[in-house]
């Protein structure tokens, strides 16, 4: 067992323990490795100006040749749970004398004023470099929408972003994919790890036996998916628990599987790999996705930690109660008993407010959802405060199964026929809902008044919480709406 984090650092391997390996990775950055280039502003997660790139060696693969950088926000991150990866700061950038690319566009282009968020654009940046020569600027937008500049206004950090050109010489994966670092993580990541400090402990196992035997001997454990939530509530004040377990190391949980009937995410799959993953099962799903937080968050953060967090207004939860989602947990019961798993339907998963139907112990392994029949119109939608990087205030997803439209004595065109309907809402109860009432009435001919009709039926059925998102009355409105200008589209054809 190891008692400590590898982490490669700007291609230096260092050991980290106790106190060290269960601070946020933005103030260890700082504080114990002086490296104060990295930024923290919001540490929420919200601004990008802690941003760095993270390469991670998958445990229980074959050495890899060329390492895959993505950026991520430090300040929400646990060092420990960076074990096994290759951590690259804006210090890494420079080669010798010479700025880095994303570096020398924001001088030319005078993209920094006050300085505090260029760090963070410059890795941003950068990771879109990784993967693209240049960028139109739909790229630069999608790379830069998790980085916020108070000062300089955006104009010139678009321009620079446009400007700049990817080069050999400055690729961060050329640079700092160390064949021997590779290995000596890998090899590393084959032995669980326990840290410890001040009466907190983390287990990171490398087995789900080891995890379920762990939570069989401490049920009121913290799992770990990324620790996205665990990070704002620590920054905010709130205590470390006790007992966490990350699940960073046990392979099986990487795994994501395409079938004939759908498609499963292992609890460690990101929301960046599940959208990848999804352009050709849920296609609708996936352009869905786009609007998931910011790529720093989508690239560490997964899809079971979104369900697991159980807020009401999770993204991806209204289409995953439309989509046949399952997730599939195991337990230990008692720490001599065999390892027992389970299925449970996301229609009976939410039990009322950030409660969930599993047993004390369980841990979520992975989630099942069906591909999206052809002749599905889904539209999944959201209203938040503005586009990107923000939570719902109203999230609908919405599925209509179309027979053969029959055309009916002196009607001037045929009405589309209801053969299957799913209908599921995020932020209009204390729990996100499936609506099996609206589904039923809107079996048949689909017509401009069933649709009023469903519509009356979904603002007078749900009973949303008033809170700063939006009022009761906003949200009761926002949801018929939603769903009136999805079923017109539909009618329209
Ligand atoms: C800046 C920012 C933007 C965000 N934007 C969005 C957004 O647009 N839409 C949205 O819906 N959410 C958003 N979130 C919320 C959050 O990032 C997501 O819920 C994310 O999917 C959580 O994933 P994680 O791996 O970090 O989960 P974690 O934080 O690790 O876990 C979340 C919860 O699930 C539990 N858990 C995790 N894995 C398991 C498991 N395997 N078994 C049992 N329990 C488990 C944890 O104990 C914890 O209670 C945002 C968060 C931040 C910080
Ligand atoms: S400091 Fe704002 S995202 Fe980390
Ligand atoms: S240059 Fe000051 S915040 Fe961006």
């Amino acid at each position: 067992m190891r008692n400590f984090a590898l982490i490669h650092l700007n291609g230096v391997r260092r050991e980290i323990r106790g106190r060290e390996a269960l601070m946020m990775l933005a103030e260890w950055l700082r504080k114990e490795a002086g490296l104060n280039g990295t930024k923290i502003v919001c540490a929420e997660g919200d601004c990008g100006a802690c941003t760095v790139l993270r390469a991670s060696s998958r445990p229980g693969t074959a050495p890899t040749a060329s390492l895959h950088f993505e950026a991520m926000n430090s300040c929400i991150a646990t060092v420990a749970q960076m074990d096994g990866t290759h951590i690259v700061t804006v210090e890494g950038m420079q080669c010798g004398d010479r700025l880095s690319p994303a570096q020398e566009a924001m001088r030319t282009c005078h993209a920094s004023q006050c300085g505090y968020c260029t760090p963070g654009f410059v890795m941003a940046m950068s990771a879109m470099l990784e993967r693209h020569d240049r960028a139109d600027a739909r790229t630069a937008a999608n790379y830069l929408t998790g980085n916020l500049c108070r000062c300089t206004g955006y104009t010139p950090i678009v321009e620079a972003a446009l400007t700049v050109r990817a080069t050999e010489t400055h690729s961060v994966a050329r640079r700092y994919s160390d064949p021997q670092a590779v290995a000596e993580s890998l090899a590393a990541t084959k032995q669980s790890m326990f840290v410890e400090h001040d009466g907190v402990k983390l287990f990171a196992p490398i087995s789900l036996q080891e995890a379920v035997t762990f939570m069989a001997m401490h049920p009121e454990a913290r799992v770990l998916g990324a620790a996205t939530d665990l990070g704002v509530q620590v920054n905010k004040g709130k205590p470390m628990p006790a007992a966490l377990l990350s699940l960073h190391l046990i392979p099986e949980l990487y795994e994501s599987k395409v079938t004939r009937r759908g498609v499963s995410f292992g609890a460690r799959v990101t929301l960046a790999d599940v959208r990848r993953v999804s352009e050709d099962v849920a296609p609708e799903f996936a352009r869905f996705l786009n609007l998931f937080a910011s790529p720093q968050i989508k690239n560490v953060a997964t899809l079971v930690g979104n369900i697991a967090n159980a807020s009401p207004i999770g993204d991806t939860l209204p289409f995953l109660l439309i989509a046949g989602g399952e997730v599939h947990v195991a337990s230990r019961p008692s720490a001599k008993g065999s390892v027992r798993k389970r299925a449970i339907p996301m229609t009976e998963l939410y039990v009322g407010y950030k409660k969930l139907s599993l047993d004390p112990g369980e841990i979520i392994t992975h989630v099942t959802f069906d591909r999206t029949p052809a002749k599905d119109v889904m539209r999944l939608c959201k209203v938040s405060q503005r586009k990107d990087l923000d939570i719902s205030a109203v999230s609908g997803a919405f599925s209509l199964t179309l027979g053969p439209r029959r055309r009916g004595v002196g009607a001037a065109s045929a009405a589309p026929q209801v053969v299957g309907a799913r209908i599921a809402f995020g932020g209009v109860a204390a729990m996100p809902v499936r609506m099996h009432e609206v589904e039923l009435a809107l079996q048949g001919e689909l017509t401009a008044e069933r649709i009023e009709a469903a519509a009356h039926l979904i603002a007078s059925s749900i009973k949303p919480i008033a809170d700063v998102r939006g009022s009761a009355s906003y949200r009761r409105v926002t949801a018929a709406n939603l769903f009136r200008r999805y079923g017109n589209e539909v009618l329209r054809g």
